[in-house]
């Protein structure tokens, strides 16, 4: 594929998979990728497989993601995650702002913002998720949700955090429905993103972004998706829990 961006095929496994399934999952991921060079790959499992997910990746072209990380480094956050934990087990990447956070978490742009400067004070990437709701693009807010959510969520970052960050544009009506985007409806919203990164950052740090489509990818839509010249990647969910179809995805997308 000739795109300047190197793709990122990161799979969100939620809150799936003990840690004997995670590792027969990365097994066979390794078995099925482990000469692929023409894409970054990512796997994010639950916290309670990182460890073990860590160890048996180490060596293989596979990196390592989280699906959360507090904001703060250390101290009294029951139930939370610092940086510093997570580089025990060399994750390098950390999803943030997933939807299901905004809704269930009531995460608002403000610490998503947070945890992305907490993140790469860390020294890793975050990658920030932003999307609308079906109502929303149905009245016509799609890019008014977007630009909101991404001005906030990436506020303060400098120009070279910008660069190293990625973010997934994942219309909320898409996850988990079986209902994708049409390319085109994904290729518009990346290109709409990438303005905004533009006007916020300037037109080299737009250009050297990855931006992700998550929402129902699937092995027979993957290449379609992926050829679109603003898509640099996707964020998988259901699709990531089984070696056939992530290895698929990623097969079809190079
Ligand atoms: P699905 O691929 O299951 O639609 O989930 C997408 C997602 O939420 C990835 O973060």
């Amino acid at each position: 594929m000739n795109k300047d961006r190197k793709l990122i095929i990161a799979g969100n496994w939620k809150m799936n998979k003990t840690v004997a399934e995670a590792l027969d999952l990365v097994n066979g991921l390794k078995r099925e990728l482990g000469t692929v060079k023409e894409v970054d790959i990512v796997v994010c499992p639950p916290y309670t497989a990182l460890e073990s997910v860590s160890k048996a990746i180490i060596d293989s072209n596979l990196r390592l993601g989280a699906q959360n990380m507090s904001a703060h480094n250390v101290g009294a956050f029951t139930g939370e995650v610092a940086s510093v934990m997570l580089k025990e087990f060399s994750v390098r990447y950390v999803i943030l702002g997933h939807s299901e956070r905004r809704q269930h978490q009531k995460e608002s742009n403000a610490l998503i913002a947070q945890k992305a400067l907490a993140v790469h004070a860390a020294a890793l990437k975050p990658i920030v998720c932003v999307g609308e709701t079906l109502a929303e693009r149905e009245g016509g807010q799609t890019e008014q949700v977007l630009e909101t959510q991404i001005r906030g969520s990436l506020a303060g970052l400098s120009h070279d955090q910008m660069e190293e960050s990625v973010v997934a544009y994942e219309p909320i009506w898409a996850i988990g429905t079986g209902k994708t985007a049409s390319t085109q409806q994904a290729q518009d919203a990346h290109a709409f993103i990438r303005q905004v990164l533009a006007s916020m950052f300037n037109e080299g740090v737009a250009k050297q972004v990855r931006i992700q489509y998550g929402g129902s990818v699937k092995p027979n839509n993957a290449r379609e998706l992926m050829s679109q010249p603003d898509v640099d990647g996707a964020l998988v969910g259901g699709a990531a829990l089984t070696v056939r179809d992530f290895a698929d995805i990623i097969k079809n997308s190079i």
